[in-house]
């Protein structure tokens, strides 16, 4: 049994442009280019004080859904439907995180919603919406196509553009989708989530028409500095290390999104290209965007900490909540340290249906 130590959006613009299909595969990595460094702010401190703040974002809701569409435990929320296939909680608290999450990628990406190049795409899957909000946004940007999310949890809002629709359904089982019958497919911070990229890769290829794209958006929950100054003890750094062996537990490689490139390839596609990012862990960069990227990151990070732990931390290693909390403790301190530049790489990987 495994134990903690002791010490503890803005719019897109209309027409976004591809990246130039293939230009990312002749990188010597298996993840692409490395982007530039990110430069740090000198007058950033390490303790980071007048951020302190983002700390109190995290306060509840109640939870207005019917009680028989979920589960409870250690006072999360989970999924009912398809009990267990999902490790982390689908409550008011996850939600706002999941939506920070977006905006914070959104931003990252100039404004960007996708990379793949759509030409009045009329059919749209978004698989494992979350909270639906790329797929409301996707339906404003093209009015003209019928975007379907689809997730595990009935959490979307009901209210939606009229060209929207959300579905409960399990991405890991057989689909009934026509074969040929869609423009565009999207997966996005999936890789907490699929057991089997090959099969999802398979199904989604068949759906797609000739001449449709995918389109794979994950982050890299491994901590990166280009400068040397995270320390080997970085807590934050143990913490994803800890959830690679919990979700191991559960069949789901942490890391898988490293394969998503080959795994695109593998399944069939072509004019496969990947764009690798840097996300900043804290308002270390000098650059204003980076800056504010980097506190959405942390933000996010600080939020999810206590519900994405919970589940497979206790279950999946055997340890108690309060092991839990203790261990928390550490990986927070670490989080807002400004005087530590790490990044979480973030990777597009886009890939069209020959046809
Ligand atoms: C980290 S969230 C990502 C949400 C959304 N894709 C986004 O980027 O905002 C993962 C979502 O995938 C859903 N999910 C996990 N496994 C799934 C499956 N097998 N089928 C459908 N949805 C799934 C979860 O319920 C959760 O809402």
């Amino acid at each position: 049994m495994d134990k903690p130590s002791q010490v503890a959006a803005k719019k897109p613009p209309a027409d976004s442009g591809p990246p130039a299909p293939g230009a990312a595969a002749a990188a010597a990595s298996p993840l692409g280019a490395d982007p530039a460094a990110i430069e740090p702010d000198d007058a950033a401190s390490s303790d980071d004080a007048g951020y302190e703040s983002d700390l109190a974002s995290r306060a509840s809701t109640s939870v207005c859904s019917s009680v028989r569409d979920y589960e409870f435990e250690n006072n999360r929320r989970y999924h009912r439907f398809q009990e267990g296939r999902y490790q982390f909680p689908n409550d008011d608290l996850e939600q706002e995180r999941e939506d920070m999450k977006h905006a914070m990628v959104v931003h990252l990406c100039d404004g960007r919603l996708h990379f793949a190049p759509l030409e009045d795409p009329r059919r749209i899957l978004d698989v494992g919406t979350g909270t639906g909000i790329w797929a409301i946004d996707m339906g404003d940007e093209y009015p003209g196509a019928e975007i379907t999310g689809i997730d595990l949890s009935p959490i979307q809002p009901q209210w939606v553009p009229p060209n929207v629709r959300f579905m409960v359904d399990d991405a890991e089982a057989d689909w009934v989708i026509p074969p040929d019958s869609l423009d565009y497919i999207h997966i996005r911070h999936m890789t907490s989530s699929i057991r089997d990229w090959p099969g999802l890769l398979s199904r989604a290829y068949k759906a797609l028409k000739p001449g449709g794209w995918i389109e794979l958006q994950d982050l890299q929950f491994q901590v990166k500095c280009d400068d040397g100054t995270v320390r080997a003890d970085n807590k934050l750094q143990d913490f994803f290390q800890t959830m690679i062996r919990a979700l191991e537990k559960f069949n789901v490689d942490l890391l898988a999104m490293r394969h998503n490139r080959q795994n695109v390839l593998d399944a069939g596609f072509v004019d496969v290209a990947e764009t690798p990012f840097k996300v900043p862990v804290g308002v270390w960069p000098r650059d204003s965007k980076m800056k504010m990227i980097g506190l959405y990151n942390r933000s996010m990070m600080l939020d999810a900490l206590h519900g994405v732990a919970a589940r497979p931390f206790t279950r999946g290693l055997g340890w108690t909540m309060e092991e839990v909390e203790v261990y928390l403790v550490g990986v927070r301190r670490d989080l807002m340290d400004a005087s530590q530049h790490g990044y979480t790489p973030f990777h597009v990987v886009v890939g069209r249906k020959p046809g």
